[in-house]
């Protein structure tokens, strides 16, 4: 059982190392609109060995293989180029658009490459790009300008507690005015009492 396995391990090993190893070059291309042409290598770990090379493209990365469209070599748009035995190994696009976006496949007596994205993008107006610079630099301006306004209105509010908790340790003295009209009120008694003695006018003053 453990030759067997250690046989397997053996074959398998050997199968790597005769299997047909397919790079290609490079693996990304970040282009503008208008750019003439890219070129993509097709290489095998075999350049001495004679293969014939096909291209093919898909929109996304991971989509299935049986969605990779064939590129045939359209005047214009794609050229093939043989590179030393290998026939069609370099693949050329031409006048590259937001269209051509893609990852691009090679493969080589039937075995794929690991693929090429290429990406097309748009140039943005070098206008509308100083637009969006001067606006960020205004907006940032604003930002500080507001952040200060917060900090100040802040401040001053918490000023303004501190005043408030002043006044609010104060308030306990309402309770002694209470304790004042409490006392008053044995005034107003005390009053009464002397207006028994405030006789009418003409009374003479007990101690005249
Ligand atoms: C590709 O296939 C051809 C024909 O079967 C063969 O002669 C050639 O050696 C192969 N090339 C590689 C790199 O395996």
């Amino acid at each position: 059982m453990r030759w067997l396995l250690a046989g397997y391990c053996g074959l398998a090993l050997i199968n790597i190392s005769v299997a047909l190893q397919i790079s290609q070059k490079p693996r990304f291309y970040g282009v503008m609109t208008g750019r003439p042409y890219v070129m993509i290598f097709c290489t095998s770990s075999k350049q001495q060995l004679a293969a014939g090379v096909k291209w093919y493209k898909v929109n996304e990365h991971d989509e299935d293989e049986e969605k990779r469209i064939r590129i045939n070599a359209q005047r214009g748009k794609f050229e093939l180029h043989d590179k030393n035995l290998t026939k069609d190994g370099v693949l050329q696009i031409n006048d590259l658009r937001a269209t051509d976006t893609g990852v691009y496949f090679c493969k080589m007596n039937d075995t794929w490459g690991p693929g090429t994205e290429v990406q097309v993008a748009r140039p943005i107006l070098r206008d509308k790009a100083l637009y969006r610079t001067n606006m960020k630099d205004g907006l940032i301006v604003l930002q500080g300008l507001l952040l200060a306004a917060c900090i100040a209105a802040a401040l001053l509010r918490k000023r303004g507690m501190g005043e408030k908790n002043d006044s609010i340790y104060e308030e306990p003295e309402t309770d002694h005015i209470y304790e004042g009209l409490a006392i008053e009120t044995c005034g107003g008694g005390l009053y009464e009492e002397l207006s028994v003695y405030a006789q009418p006018e003409g009374a003479e003053a007990p101690w005249e």
